[in-house]
């Protein structure tokens, strides 16, 4: 059995930050999102990885290299242009070639991992095997429509009335019945080969499709909000140490990870929060639910439920709050005459004053 990882796709909710990088790179916990994916697929007993890249393809293949150190084996195939998760599968067909495959999508979260659904899709061999939950906006996504004894009757992307409230999650296991699905498929509304019109496909034309529900947590992390939330999920699990300098000054409360040679001084810092290797903070709070990344400066400032990605500063600035802070950019706070904002933000930038 194979895995395809999808992380091409353009991540316009999570901009301006996908202007210059990948959205499966943005870190959770100071790990990217799409390395939990990767660890899921080895913990399931899967070795070979199709990972499907895009415009960031260059970010990605340095990030995750030839898949050796999840112990993978990665081969990349690149997707000029984001035309749908079954275009993915399409392009991917000499990879696969006869095999199973898990379709994994990069940028969604799963606590649990997929040890469970590979072992029952490994044992029932059905043509597909979806993963299903409960959630409260089925209109952001596929949703599965269930018969009386629970199979999948009908499926439906993005339902502006939908059927159910089961969505599917970013996890699907198939037989290589899906490639001639993934070609009778026409594009969809937004131009794209939607995977779940391949799987309707598959239903149609009598195909054993199979479901599941999970109950563990699941996060499509496409939007700012939804990234805060998982890294919130996972700063609560990190055991708390440190591996940098803390002064006499500054107090650690609760889990909280200082990493090598990231600096606290006369400062508090109240976990769960990660402090990334190299980072300084000075005369400062790091609340909770925060991961500051790596080389990061942190000084007289306060800041609470956010992500601060490598070598960003805050200087000056109380207090940062449910905020997603790019790479190198630098928040400051304004001289005091005249008492205006001065902003510089990239394009697709979004910044709330609280004035
Ligand atoms: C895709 C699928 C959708 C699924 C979702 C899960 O949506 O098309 O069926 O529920 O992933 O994350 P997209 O992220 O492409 O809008």
């Amino acid at each position: 059995m194979k895995a395809l990882v999808l992380a091409g796709g353009s991540g316009t909710r999570l901009r301006p930050i996908t202007h210059t990088s990948a959205k499966q790179l943005v870190p959770v916990a100071n790990k990217p999102v799409l390395f939990y994916g990767l660890e899921a697929i080895a913990a399931a007993g899967i070795k070979n990885v199709g990972l499907i890249v895009g415009d960031m393809s260059g970010d990605i293949s340095e990030a995750v290299g030839d898949g050796s150190k999840f112990g993978l084996s990665i081969s990349y195939i690149e997707q000029r242009e984001p035309l749908g998760l079954a275009h993915a599968v399409l392009i991917s067909r000499d990879y696969l070639g006869e095999d199973d495959f898990a379709m994994y999508l990069g940028d969604n979260f799963i606590v649990g991992g997929i040890d469970e659904p590979v072992r029952e899709f490994r044992r029932d061999r059905p043509d597909a095997h979806l993963l299903l939950t409960h959630v409260s906006d089925p209109q952001s996504f596929g949703v599965a429509e269930l018969d009386a004894t629970g199979r999948v009757r009908g499926l439906e992307e993005k339902p502006r009335h939908p059927k159910s409230d089961l969505a599917l999650v970013g996890v699907y296991l198939f037989s290589p019945a899906i490639h001639e699905a993934v070609r009778a498929v026409k594009p969809s509304w937004r131009g794209e080969l939607e995977i779940t019109d391949a799987v309707q496909w598959l239903i149609d034309t009598g195909k054993d499709v199979r479901s599941r529900q999970i109950t563990g947590y699941w996060k499509d992390t496409g939007n700012v909000s939804d990234m805060l939330e998982v890294n919130r999920l996972v700063l609560e699990t990190i055991d708390p140490h440190c591996a940098g300098h803390v002064d006499e000054h500054s107090d650690l409360v609760g889990r909280v990870q200082v990493d090598d040679g990231a600096v606290v001084r006369n400062s508090r810092v109240v976990g769960p929060a990660v402090i990334g290797a190299g980072s300084v903070v000075v005369d400062s709070y790091v609340g909770p639910f925060t991961s500051i990344g790596e080389d990061c400066v942190i000084e007289d400032s306060e800041v609470e439920f956010s992500i601060v990605l490598r070598r960003a500063s805050l200087s000056g600035v109380r207090r940062v709050e449910a905020s997603l802070i790019g790479r190198h950019v630098q928040v400051t706070s304004a001289p005091p005459v005249p008492h205006a904002h001065r902003l510089v933000l990239g394009d697709h930038s979004m910044a709330q004053i609280s004035s």
